[in-house]
């Protein structure tokens, strides 16, 4: 965005977190000469920190209104936001969005929607807050084949494990701060159950390897049944439990998607990823492993990313989507070393895991580490969410020796 006086007008959906951070940048930084035309709001009854003359409740008026040069879509309602930028993209006009589980559910037609009216819709805003990793992907990696992606993609999370691990608060209380701070979606089942890094994860795929994989299709799990007993574990080994995204080359030179809670280790970059922080790893054939963080929830961060979006929208940027899929999705994964905790042993005993060896004996619930193929955990995965499981990855460095040990060790006290 250029300063100067030729003054560009915004209009903005919703007035969130994300909202009032953009607000608060645009008006820090008048040089840029960019002034807010309206912000449509649903509520009328709510206190907010601007007068009542700065609203609107209909969002015909700003969709409409032709004084408008770019518009922001920062309402937390999916459908109500694909209805928004639908009409805005049927119009030819400029969209910037944060709306992750909109643009992750919608995308063929999002893409098409600009290829046919000439539009524009940025959601750089929708993946990892305050870094640029859709512009990374989508522009300077354009060329580059990508082996993995793969990051903690969820701030409201990782700030509840943060929570667990250093602080030993309990879920409740810290997912209560998260969303006190802000960092939580309006319906928190979408961070802790892993359904935000999926999206989120599904938008990277399709900048980063030309695949667009419906949501609903990829094995995930979420942190919503961890309990202390899972954290004791982890840190008796020297790891952090962490929700991890990745977006894998196979062997087989196919593409594996997945969102697991992982056990994270020392050597790991991610291992330092913490409160409301994401970092994202990417490994590309030829640049190597390059790491990411920066904080990926929050007003201003947030609010950051929308702004550099509507800069570059101005400025006449727009998401090419050249990159060619390199590979088919794989839908069986390869072999995932798992620890499982649960209270119904009947329903771990249907789990078709391998090598099985157990962590709890004597205890109240079954712990159990083994093996099995991403196709077959997905198969199971809403049996074992609806049962209260406890799913989690084990990294290749963690061996099931040391697990055994350790829990045997912890045990001990509890005799
Ligand atoms: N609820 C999201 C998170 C907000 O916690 O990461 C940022 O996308």
């Amino acid at each position: 965005m250029k300063a100067g006086n030729n003054k560009k007008r915004i209009g903005i959906f919703g007035f969130g977190c994300v909202a009032q951070g953009l607000y608060d940048i645009i008006q820090a930084n008048p040089q840029y000469s960019l002034e807010v035309a309206s912000i449509c709001v649903k509520s009328r009854n709510k206190t907010r920190s601007l007068p009542e003359t700065r609203f609107s409740y209909d969002p015909q008026q700003l969709l409409q209104d032709t004084t408008i040069d770019i518009f922001a879509e920062l309402i937390s309602d999916a459908d109500e936001a694909l209805a928004i930028v639908r009409q805005a993209l049927k119009a030819g006009k400029t969209v910037v969005s944060a709306n992750k589980k909109m643009v992750a559910e919608n995308l063929p037609e999002l893409v098409q929607l600009q290829q046919e009216f000439g539009g524009v819709l940025l959601y750089e805003a929708a993946v990892c807050g305050s870094i640029p990793v859709v512009r990374l992907l989508e522009s300077y990696f354009a060329a580059e084949p990508l082996q993995e992606v793969r990051g903690v993609l969820n701030g409201s999370s990782n700030y509840i494990l943060s929570k667990l691990h250093t602080e030993g608060i309990s879920y409740p209380e810290a997912l209560a701060e998260a969303q006190a701070l802000g960092f939580a979606e309006a319906d928190p089942i979408l961070d802790v159950q892993g359904y935000d890094a999926l999206n989120k994860l599904c938008i990277m795929a399709a900048h980063g390897f030309g695949q667009v994989v419906p949501p609903q299709k990829v094995l995930h799990f979420g942190i919503q049944h961890i309990q202390p007993e899972d954290i004791a574990l982890a840190q008796a080994v020297g790891a952090r439990i962490k929700l991890v995204a990745s977006a894998r080359h196979s062997a087989s030179q196919m593409l594996s998607l997945q969102v697991l809670p992982t056990f994270v280790l020392p050597d790991d970059d991610l291992f330092v990823v913490d409160e409301e922080f994401n970092g994202v790893q990417l490994h590309g054939a030829y640049a190597g492993k390059q790491f990411f963080k920066g904080r990926g929830a929050g007003s201003h961060p947030t609010g950051s990313a929308v702004w550099a979006d509507v800069a570059a929208a101005l400025a006449g940027f727009r998401y090419s989507y050249a990159r060619e899929a390199r590979a088919a999705v794989d839908r069986q994964a390869s072999l995932l070393q798992l620890y499982v905790r649960a209270s119904d042993a009947r329903l771990l005993a249907r789990v078709p895991l391998q090598e099985v060896q157990s962590l709890s004996e004597g205890h109240r619930d079954v712990q159990l580490v083994g093996t099995i193929s991403g196709a077959e955990l997905f198969a199971h995965q809403e049996r074992l969410e609806q049962a209260g499981a406890f799913v989690a990855l084990l990294p290749a460095g963690l061996s099931h020796e040391s697990l055994l040990a350790a829990s045997a060790k912890r045990y001990q006290y509890f005799v």
